[in-house]
């Protein structure tokens, strides 16, 4: 990659649709909790932890990343490590973000949802960056579960835009959610899934057909029905691919198998984004850099996809058209 391709991608406007806020707590600030609160970690040191960042598949990041997220219990836990990753986030130029949490993970601990949804929510209300919350249900639990998590969810449904649906992708098919995917609609919000990332396309079509949600999480694996894939791109699905956890989840072996050209090259609406950034290796820029050193992606794709970011947003039509704005006066200063 070139020094101004570089530097434009690292400069360039942009929004984040997939970020997991438990998945941005770092090994230092796991630790700090840690002591804060007296939670026992399995871990000696802040080394030892990193060191067992060594996944061989979702599975195996998922186990690490639930036991991460015990150090968090009180409001001002969870205020930190949003207000932390924010930070982040504008140091990358994200002007937006769309966050997703796991409220399950933490209720499950005898936390408030209160507590979680306070936390979060106020951290968003401080930052310079405009952020807004999707709550996603987890998919190895059962949709009682997340029934009765939207139910305690209900004082609280005006911090969130929307809701999706994560975790153990392979055996949790969306069917399972239907009907608490269905009264999450009726309630108005948005609805976004995982799919395609360990998952079968099969799995990316009952998200759209059964579910009925507007973005596709991952969906890097739609590429093997080319019916799907012609219709995702006809009905502008967006797809939020997520590089570097890609190949530390080993969806691909390394970044140059990575099919993000492919994906944009078939005219599919794809985004750039982080997942789990303090646990695959970097935040947005490091996953556009890394995307762009490893695959042959020129200035065009870096506008293409700094448009996708805000097209592909829950943002309200005015604010959309706002960034977009923001996006071609930027790229029109850049020299050809
Ligand atoms: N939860 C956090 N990161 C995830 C991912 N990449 N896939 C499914 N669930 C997740
Ligand atoms: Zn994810």
């Amino acid at each position: 990659m070139n020094n101004q391709l570089r530097t434009v991608v690292q400069a360039m406007p942009k929004a984040e649709l997939h970020i997991h806020i438990e998945g941005s707590l770092e090994p230092e600030l796991i630790f700090a909790l840690a002591a804060r609160n007296g939670v026992a970690l399995p871990y000696a040191s802040v080394e030892a932890l990193r060191a067992a960042y060594a996944f061989t598949d979702l599975q195996s990041f998922l186990d690490i990343y639930y036991a991460g997220a015990s150090v968090l219990l009180q409001e001002q836990d969870f205020y930190d490590m949003t207000a932390a990753y924010l930070k982040k986030a504008e140091a990358d130029n994200v002007r937006h973000t769309e966050i997703f949490f796991d409220p399950q993970t933490h209720t499950a601990r005898g936390v408030a949802m209160e507590t979680v949804f306070n936390g979060i929510h106020r951290a968003c209300q401080d930052s310079p960056v405009s952020a807004t919350l999707i709550m996603c249900f987890l998919r190895h639990l059962s949709e009682e579960d997340a029934l009765s998590t939207l139910e305690a969810a209900t004082p609280y449904l005006d911090k969130i835009i929307g809701v999706g649906l994560d975790s153990s992708e392979v055996g949790h098919p969306p069917e399972k959610f239907a009907r608490v995917f269905a009264r999450c609609r009726e309630l108005g919000l948005h609805l976004v899934a995982h799919a395609g990332e360990e998952g079968p396309p099969a799995y990316i079509e009952s998200a759209l057909d059964v579910l009925h949600v507007e973005r596709i999480d991952h969906g890097v694996r739609v590429l093997e029905d080319a019916a799907l894939t012609a219709r995702v791109a006809r009905e502008r699905i967006a797809l939020t691919v997520c590089p570097l956890s890609n190949t530390k989840l080993r969806v691909f072996d390394q970044m140059k198998d990575h099919n993000l050209v492919q994906l944009l090259d078939a005219g599919l609406v794809a985004t750039v984004n982080s997942d789990d950034p303090a646990y695959f290796g970097g935040y947005m820029n490091d996953n556009f850099i890394a995307t762009f050193e490893a695959l042959p992606l020129t200035l065009a794709h870096a506008r293409t996809l700094a448009r996708n970011s805000f097209e592909a947003s829950f943002l309200p039509a005015e604010q959309k058209q706002r960034f977009l704005a923001e996006v071609d006066a930027y790229f029109a200063a850049v020299p050809a």
